[in-house]
């Protein structure tokens, strides 16, 4: 059933989503991580399901129940993420990145759980860097096919605003739209209200108005159906 006032716009499109957070585990018991929830990606998949869409999501370490009617494929890693997108792309019209991939893993895994030591010393943790999933989405398109879109969440620093660093990203990654959450002072994460801007491949900037995270899945629906040939 489409929601009150929404388009079926999506009917006969495929969309992938890809959501939470990826883990990079030091030992059988530790990870790094971090603090992505997975409720905008989960907002997304509802969204484009409720539009008419078939929705593929993968999911990085999300907690919530699976949305009807959505295909959901469980991941851990960062590695997991890539392969688990880069097998779904083909047949997609549009991809959208909300998953935080851990831009990091442990150079090495200890198959036994680290121990603290007798001596006191600390462990020092070398890491190794991730593939960017984002760009080699853009990288692997032929043509305008799939419409992609990343996402970011960004604190304003002395190298620029939320938006600046927001647009610098775009132009870094390639992608068609970047929808960017200002996360600074324990805004968004896990929570059920965001504010965002969306921000186009032309350098168009739409503020989208504060409010719950499925209000702004079903806006960024709309910039994506516009794009689609
Ligand atoms: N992303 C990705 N693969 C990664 C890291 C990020 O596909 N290894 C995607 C995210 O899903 C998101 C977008 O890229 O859609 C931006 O993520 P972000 O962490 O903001 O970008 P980074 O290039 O990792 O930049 P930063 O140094 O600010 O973390
Ligand atoms: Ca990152």
């Amino acid at each position: 059933a489409a929601l009150a006032g929404r388009p079926a716009d999506l009917t006969g499109r495929r969309v992938l989503i890809s959501a939470g957070g990826t883990r990079e585990y030091l030992d059988p018991v530790r990870f790094l991580g971090n603090r992505s929830s997975g409720l905008q990606g989960y907002a997304l998949a509802e969204a484009a399901a409720a539009r008419g869409a078939r929705v593929t999501l993968v999911a990085a370490n999300v907690g919530l129940p699976d949305p009807a009617g959505v295909e959901v494929v469980p991941v851990v890693t960062t590695e997991d993420l890539r392969l688990a997108v880069l097998e779904r792309v083909e047949g997609s019209d549009a991809v959208v990145m909300a998953a935080a991939p851990a831009d990091f893993r442990p150079t090495s895994y200890a198959a036994s759980k680290i121990k603290k030591r007798d001596d006191g010393a600390t462990p020092t943790i070398e890491l190794t860097e991730n593939a960017d999933i984002l760009a080699e989405l853009v990288r692997s398109r032929t043509g305008r096919t799939p419409v992609v879109v990343g996402f970011a969440a960004e604190t304003g620093d002395d190298q620029g605003t939320v938006v600046e660093h927001g647009l610098r990203k775009l132009a870094r990654k390639g992608c068609d739209l970047l929808v960017v959450n200002d996360v600074s002072a324990g805004k968004v994460f896990g929570r059920d209200d965001t504010e965002a801007v969306i921000l186009t491949d032309a350098g168009d900037t739409h503020p989208v108005a504060p409010g719950p995270k499925s209000e702004l899945a079903h806006v960024i629906w709309d910039h994506v159906v516009r794009r689609m040939g």
